[in-house]
């Protein structure tokens, strides 16, 4: 018999691993996932708010089906994320595509409803060239306003050790090309209106930065008075490990908000705007559930080596990002703790769990309760860019399987991929 007082938890690791087969699987939490859009979707904003997934994060078609259901709409970043974001029951109205392609796609989806924010002025050319002598074409523009912000050098919007963003980012238009006048010819040229502005300075990015990129941005829309929209793009902080703060939307978006305030008392216009977070909704809501597979000793280090690794998250060894990682014993009465390295399956010295934080070049201990073979190990914070970057069949593991788990239930959302799947397209 249930008891009615106590509400009925999710199913355990070792259910979800015998209905996926075995581990390692990433699994999701549904409640979380609608949690974190309720609070996106409660961004203030003075004159109308559109909340877009950057679905880069984690594009597995229940997660964008569940965004979806909330009114989420899409920020894809490919011609094929548009595709998949179709496939999941959005409309072409509610994607906007900031790629960096210049593929012959693009005008088919725009002619269909797709927003494109051009990234560079070649590809605001082409898009000149495709709607020449059409009126009434519309288009954003993607802006690099000359700063940057991030977790690491590289999620920063510009890549380099010591200066962040802006001149190092290859990414949006260039402020000089508005100073020197060079969008504008284009525009002129091929009568482009310009609806939206749209900029995005990197992931992970600091609060006290938001106000700031706000104003910085809408200056760009006093070149256009044909503007309605800012994007401000995703980037808000989330803290995966104890000790770091998740920025607080609230109030990060009460500093936003005066900005687009003192725009309309300086201009008169009432610009919209637009967040696309992909951290910020899915990150705290996925965790990867491995095993500890072997235990190996050395003169200086112990190593619990997991059945997953850089193939399914490729954070670690990538940026130096710290995930939580915690054992969970499948027998035994209490154990003690022990500093250890925690490495992934794969033959590679950077296959690491546990870098030092920010260094994917050095060995980083971790106090974790003392494992035995078999054991599982669970890495929190595993809900963006996680199964999203997996490297795709590295020493030729299969990508691991998803599941969406909630109060008293779960289910699998995408298979284990097979071994046969990895070949099919040789010949
Ligand atoms: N919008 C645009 C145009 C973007 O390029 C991105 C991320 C986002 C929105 C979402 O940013 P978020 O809210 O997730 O920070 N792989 C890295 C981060 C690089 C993301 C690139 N663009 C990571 O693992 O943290």
């Amino acid at each position: 018999m249930t008891n009615p007082s106590k509400p009925p938890s999710p199913p355990s690791s070792d259910a979800l691993a015998s209905s996926v087969g075995r581990t390692p699987f990433f699994a999701y939490s549904k409640e979380g996932l609608s949690s974190s859009a309720d609070q996106a979707l409660s961004f203030p904003n003075p004159y109308g708010l559109t909340v877009r997934y950057a679905m880069k994060a984690c594009p597995t078609l229940s997660i964008l089906k569940l965004f979806h259901s909330k009114g989420i709409k899409i920020d894809a970043s490919s011609v094929h994320e548009v595709e998949r974001a179709l496939r999941a029951g959005y409309d072409y109205e509610d994607i906007s595509l900031s790629t960096q392609e210049l593929s012959e796609e693009f005008k088919g989806l725009v002619e269909k409803g797709v927003k494109l924010n051009c990234c560079s002025l070649n590809q605001l050319r082409a898009y000149g060239e495709a709607f020449k002598g059409k009126k009434g074409f519309k288009c954003g523009i993607r802006i690099n306003p000359g700063v940057g912000s991030g977790g690491f050098s590289k999620s920063t919007t510009g890549f380099s050790k010591t200066n962040v963003g802006g001149p190092t980012s290859s990414f949006g238009i260039w402020v000089g090309s508005f100073t020197d006048g060079s969008i504008q010819q284009i525009i002129e040229k091929y009568g482009i209106e310009v609806e939206r502005i749209h900029t995005h300075i990197g992931s992970g990015s600091d609060p006290e930065i938001w106000k700031s990129v706000a104003v910085k941005s809408l200056e760009f829309a006093e070149y256009f008075d044909t503007v309605t929209s800012l994007n401000l793009g995703g980037g808000y902080k989330v803290g995966r490990n104890p000790g770091e703060v998740s920025t607080d939307l609230q109030e990060c978006g009460g500093t936003v908000k005066t900005a687009f305030e003192d725009f309309e008392k300086k201009t008169g216009r009432k610009i919209k705007l637009e967040i696309e977070p992909g951290t910020f909704l899915t990150a705290n809501n996925g965790a990867l559930v491995t095993r500890v597979q072997d235990i190996v000793e050395t003169s200086d280090y112990k190593f619990y080596k997991l059945d997953a690794g850089m193939t399914d998250i490729l954070r670690p060894s990538l940026y130096g990002a710290i995930h939580p990682c915690t054992v969970l014993p499948t027998s035994g009465a209490d154990r003690e703790k022990e500093e250890v390295v925690i490495v992934g399956h794969c033959c590679e010295s950077g296959d690491l769990m546990t870098p030092l934080p920010g260094d994917p070049e050095a060995l980083g201990k971790r106090e974790v309760t003392k494992a035995e073979i078999g054991d599982y190990c669970v890495i929190d914070g595993s809900g963006a860019y996680c199964s999203a970057m997996n490297t795709k069949n590295y020493n030729s593991f299969p990508e691991a399987a998803e599941v969406m788990v909630w109060e008293g239930g779960g289910e699998v959302i995408r298979k284990r991929q097979t071994v046969e799947q990895q070949w099919e397209n040789e010949i």
